[in-house]
This record gives C-alpha cells, structure tokens and sequence, in this order.
C-alpha cells in the first residue's frame, strides 16, 4: 500500500532519511517512534507528497508518487486522511462547519446531504453535541476528535497521524488511542501514527519502526520491538521505564 524504497532526504545538511525502506500493508496500525527531529513528520510528509525526496521512490498502491501529474497526485492524496500536528480547526468555524469544509472545497454535493454526512462522523466519534460548538469551546480531547472527523469526511483508506496525543492528558490520550484502533476495526482504515509516547505505541501499533540518525533502528510488531537487541531501541525503552516484558518498571503494580 505504501513502500519506502532506499528513501534520501536532506534537509540543511544533513541526511535526514539516509536510504530508508520500509512497507505499510493494508489494515496496518503502523507507529513511527523516534526522538525529536529524528525524521518522523518528514516522512509523513513524504507520503502525501509535500515534499520529495533526494533519492529513492515512494509508492503508493504500485505507483511512484513522485512520478504522478495533477490529477494522478489529486487521486493519490484522496486515499489519505492527515490528522497534523497543530493542523488547528478553524477557530471562526463550528465544529460542523471545519467538518464539512473538505467536502464544500472538493464535492458538489447538496449540503443536505454534506450535513448527512457530517454528522454520522460527529457521531461516530461522539462529538453528537459538539456541531454547533466553536473549537474554543470544547475541550483539547474534543478538539482533537473534531479533526478526526475532518480527517475522515472523505472516507480514506489511510489516516496520518503526527503526535495525535501531544500535549493532552494521559486519560484522554488513551481514548485517542482507542479511537485510532477503532477506525480500524470499524472502518478498516490503515493508519501511520507518529508518536514520541511508547506506550501508545505498544498498545495500537502493529508494527512499530524507530528512526534514529537517519536509519531505521528497528522496525517489529510490539513484541519484537520490546524485545529489540538495537542499544537505541533498549535505552528509548528505558528512557519510558518500559522492561523487556512491555510492564511498567518500579511503579509497584504488576
Ligand atoms: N522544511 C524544512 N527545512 C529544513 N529542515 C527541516 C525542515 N523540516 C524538517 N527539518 C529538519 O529535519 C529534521 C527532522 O524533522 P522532523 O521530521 O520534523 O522531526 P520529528 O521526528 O521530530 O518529527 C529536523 O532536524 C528538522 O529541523
Ligand atoms: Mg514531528
């Protein structure tokens, strides 16, 4: 579905990609861990296209991104839904209105029918209330799933998500996680989840890969990425107090 072949990218002067390959198979949770700049966003953004690499090909679905005219580009980019970090709802907006803006810009669907729509995705992510609402006044947590649903109004095969998480509670992260694995088992939708959190990552990604440097340090399903003998997997593990069996260490509650 998505395929990094030998990706270069280099930003100032140095490699951030440094020749990396890996795969996202359909109905894949798939987590991008690192530390900050280690390349995450930047390999977001290679698989939408707003930037290119220096070396290498991205494929989606067969084709060459990089390869493809307008219309080709405007077909690829409709497969994905991108949930950014900070991409703010428009503050001026109701959270109904910022929902259906994808479907005014790209659709000329009647609005009776873009409300239909909108609202069976405020509901979906229980948000029934929120329609009316401004972004100011809902919670973070809202917030956050009021661009989900955005994220998700022209119905995606795949959903990008950079630190979904950031910058909310530990409660109303772990509901983010659930959703995110919701929309898989309810919607079969693949996501590519960038996180620094680990054990979001443990607990939704079915394959986690580690950037680090420029290279791929590890990339496994949650049980072999715990277990990984790479030095820089093991002390980001530690540096989250997480042991080699995914339990939380010294917390006293195992
Ligand atoms: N548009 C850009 N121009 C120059 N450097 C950039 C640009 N975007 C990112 N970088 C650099 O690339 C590195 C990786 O960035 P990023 O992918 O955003 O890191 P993160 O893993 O924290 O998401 C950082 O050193 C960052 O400063
Ligand atoms: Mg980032």
């Amino acid at each position: 579905m998505i395929r990094f072949e030998n990706v270069t990218k280099v930003l100032g002067n140095r490699a951030v990609l440094d020749g990396i390959d890996f795969e996202v198979g359909p109905g894949e949770t798939f987590v991008i861990v690192g530390l900050s700049g280690a390349g995450k966003s930047v390999t977001l953004k290679h698989m939408i296209r707003l930037m290119q690499p220096d070396a290498g090909r991205i494929v989606i679905d067969g084709e060459d991104i990089n390869q493809l005219g307008r219309n080709g580009l405007r077909q690829a980019r409709a497969k994905f839904g991108v949930l950014f970090q900070g991409a703010a709802l428009l503050q001026w907006m109701s959270v109904r209105d910022n929902v259906a803006l994808p479907l005014r810009e790209h659709t000329k669907l009647p609005d009776d029918e873009i409300l239909r729509r909108v609202d069976q995705k405020l509901e979906l992510l229980s948000l029934d209330d929120a329609g009316d609402k401004f972004p100011s006044d809902i919670s973070g947590g809202m917030q956050k799933r009021a661009g989900l649903a955005r994220a998700i109004i022209m119905d995606p095969q795949i959903v990008l998500y950079d630190e979904p998480t950031s910058g909310l509670d530990p409660v109303t992260s772990r509901r983010i996680d659930d959703l995110i694995v919701n929309m898989r088992e309810r919607l079969g939708i693949t996501s590519v989840v960038v996180t620094h959190d680990l054990h979001s990552a443990l607990a939704i990604g079915s394959r986690i890969m580690m950037l680090h440097e420029g290279r791929i340090v590890e990339n496994a399903p949650p049980e072999g990425f715990i277990r990984s003998k790479d030095p820089t997997v093991q002390s980001f593990l530690e540096s989250q107090y997480i042991t080699k069996k995914g339990k939380w260490e010294g917390m006293g509650h195992e």
